[in-house]
């Protein structure tokens, strides 16, 4: 059958944190095409939701990988999942450090029996693995950290700081990316990878490496993104997907669960495609940063800014 795409680069409420639209685009497009060209040769749906999350862990401007958020001891944790949808099973990790590629750690724990690793755990995993030491830091995330750290140090001494000074870093809080594919085996599966917040407690642990923002089924993948309390209290991957695998339309699942999201004054996205072909899309917040290929060509929701909730295309 014919392969399908959508991947993610996060939500907010501008673009401008990232780089802006052209930058965004063509990052986004870039990708869409290198992972289809795998899918057209044949690569598996989990093997190529891999590759796409590595590509944009890869890009700075994304939080995941490199580019992440730091947390408010000025460390980053990254957090990772990947769910084969035909096996219907997940894995992740949660809060690992020094890694390039968190999504490949979500990888190697498919085949194991212990299929969620945390901090400790998972940093044992890298050192049984010899996986080289990787800095994911960047200077605008330190620069941003830095700033915000100023800001919240002003707000005490002086009550005084506007909120919009602080606008870049709270966009970045609200990144992720992710990955899911429908394969020419009919096969989906799901990834999703994050820096997490920005500046949260050592500890909090991310609705990406959770099935709230990450799941699957043969019928159905969803990846998400936005503030995970948000996505983990609609619990919102494994509703949508559990809608589809019960019968009801892709488009019909993701209107009825973001209606439901808005509803509660969420702040999220998400990404879906079905086992009959069909993508959508929907987010509460202002933009999502989504491409996909639809067999056809590539497209985008970087211009969707508009009072709808969702999109779809068709199988
Ligand atoms: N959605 C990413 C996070 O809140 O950690």
């Amino acid at each position: 059958m014919q392969p399908k795409l959508i991947i993610h680069g996060g939500a907010g409420s501008s673009l401008k944190g990232k780089g802006g639209l052209a930058v965004v685009r063509e990052a986004l497009h870039g990708i869409v095409a290198a992972v289809y060209d795998d899918l057209l040769q044949g690569a598996a749906a989990a093997a190529a939701v891999v590759k796409g999350c590595e590509l944009l862990e890869d890009h700075p401007r994304f939080n995941a990988g490199t580019g992440s958020v730091l947390q408010s001891d000025g460390q980053v944790r990254m957090s990772a999942a990947l769910m084969d949808g035909t096996a219907q099973r997940f894995s992740g990790v949660i809060n690992v450090m020094r890694v390039q590629h968190p999504i490949q750690l979500a990888q190697t724990l498919q085949t194991e029996s212990d299929r969620v690793l945390s901090d400790q755990g998972a940093a044992e995993l890298l050192r049984e693995l010899n996986t080289p030491i990787y800095n994911p830091l960047t200077d605008l995330r330190l620069n941003e950290w830095l700033a915000e750290r100023k800001g919240d140090f002003d707000k005490t001494m002086a009550g005084v700081i506007a909120e919009q000074e602080l606008g870049a870093e709270s966009e970045a809080g609200r990144g992720t990316i992710g990955v899911v594919v429908l394969d020419q085996a009919g096969r989906i599966a799901a990834g999703t990878s994050t820096g997490g917040k920005g500046f949260e407690r050592i500890g909090r642990v991310s609705d990406s490496a959770m099935p709230a923002g990450n799941y699957a089924t043969p019928q159905a993948g969803v990846s998400c993104t936005g503030i995970g309390e948000d996505i983990i209290d609609e619990c919102l991957a494994a509703k949508i997907v559990i809608r589809v695998t019960d019968g009801m339309s892709l488009a019909d699942a993701i209107a009825k669960s973001m209606a439901e999201a808005s509803q509660n004054k969420r702040d999220l996205g998400a990404i879906s495609l079905a086992a009959d072909g069909a993508i959508a899309w929907g987010k509460t917040s202002e933009v999502l940063l989504a491409a996909y290929h639809d067999g056809h060509a590539i497209g985008d929701t970087l211009e969707w800014t508009g009072p709808e909730l969702v999109g779809h295309i068709a199988p």
